[in-house]
């Protein structure tokens, strides 16, 4: 599917969903679809949703909880690469305290309604929700301590120019420290197929060593990538079956191949960009 037209197909998916918190109090499930509602739930500890408002925690699409595994610190500056609701830009927030700020970068406006509604509710001030894509991140070069996302990337259609613009945006010895969906060894084109809609990645999830190249290309070091759910054709039986699928004759192709992992990379510390670090 051409670029443009991914970006569509998402933006309408998420302003669905967005509709669906804040009318029916629920996303699930935006056209009957089960979207990534599955994998989303129990990411984040009692005293963390108790934290934001109830719509964030409604509106949390994520895969993992990069703000617990981020180690953020007082004052840090921190961008979130597709931020919906708002739930991980909320909780940076208040770890980065009021010497910090945390900003939210997403494209759909029904999103970035929610999640200003999420800030004006939390009392939180040292957050700003920006409308642009992830491709074209509108903030300058060397300007972000850390950048978070949650199962976002997966979603895009050019994930080299996601990289570049993310090491660009960083302070050198910045930090990318990302959940995300990725594979792990040959999977049938068809079966890794359902198993990501199964998941709600309409572009799909990167292979870990590709996620490791595309990283280094754009001039990352220190790169790792930690399994942090491991999916298995259980998690994924009831969504297969009403595709349609034999679902037990395809469970050998799918048991340790489809993961939610924590992906951390630096931008190395003295670098102006991919080809001139010190
Ligand atoms: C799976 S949801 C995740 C939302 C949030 N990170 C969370 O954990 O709840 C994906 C979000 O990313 C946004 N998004 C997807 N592709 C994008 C792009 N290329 N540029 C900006 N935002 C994008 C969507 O609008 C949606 O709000």
């Amino acid at each position: 599917m051409p670029e443009v037209d991914i970006k569509e197909v998402v933006r309408e998916r998420y302003a669905g969903i967005a509709r669906n918190v804040q009318t029916l109090g629920s996303p699930c499930c935006y056209d009957g679809e089960e979207g990534s509602c599955g994998i989303s739930a129990n990411l984040y500890a009692g005293d963390e949703t108790g934290s934001v408002p109830e719509e964030a925690v409604l509106a949390s699409l994520g895969c993992g909880n990069p703000t617990a595994l981020a180690d953020l610190k007082e004052g840090e500056t921190v961008l979130d690469l597709g931020s919906g609701g708002g739930i991980d830009v909320l909780l940076s927030a208040r770890r980065v305290g009021p010497s910090g700020k945390a900003y939210g970068l997403d494209m759909t406006d029904e999103m970035l309604a929610l999640a200003r509604e999420n800030r004006r509710k939390a009392g939180i001030e040292n957050v700003e929700f920006l409308k642009g894509e992830i491709e074209n991140i509108p903030l300058p070069d060397n300007s972000v301590d850390v950048i978070i996302s949650n199962c976002v990337i997966n979603l895009s259609g050019d994930k080299d120019r996601v990289l570049r613009e993310a090491f660009r945006v960083l302070k050198p010895g910045g930090r990318f420290a990302v959940s995300d969906v990725v594979t792990r060894g040959e999977v049938p084109a068809d079966v890794r197929q359902n198993m990501l809609l199964w998941v709600g990645c309409i572009a799909g999830a990167l292979e870990d060593h590709d996620y490791v190249t595309k990283l280094a290309k754009a001039g990352f070091d220190a790169i790792d990538i930690e399994p942090t759910r491991v999916y298995n054709i259980e998690d994924a039986r009831a969504f297969l079956s009403g595709q349609g699928v034999d679902v037990d004759a395809i469970a050998s192709q799918v048991e340790g191949k489809f993961m939610s992992a924590f992906i951390r990379a630096t931008k190395p510390a003295g670098c102006c960009g991919p080809n001139c670090c010190a």
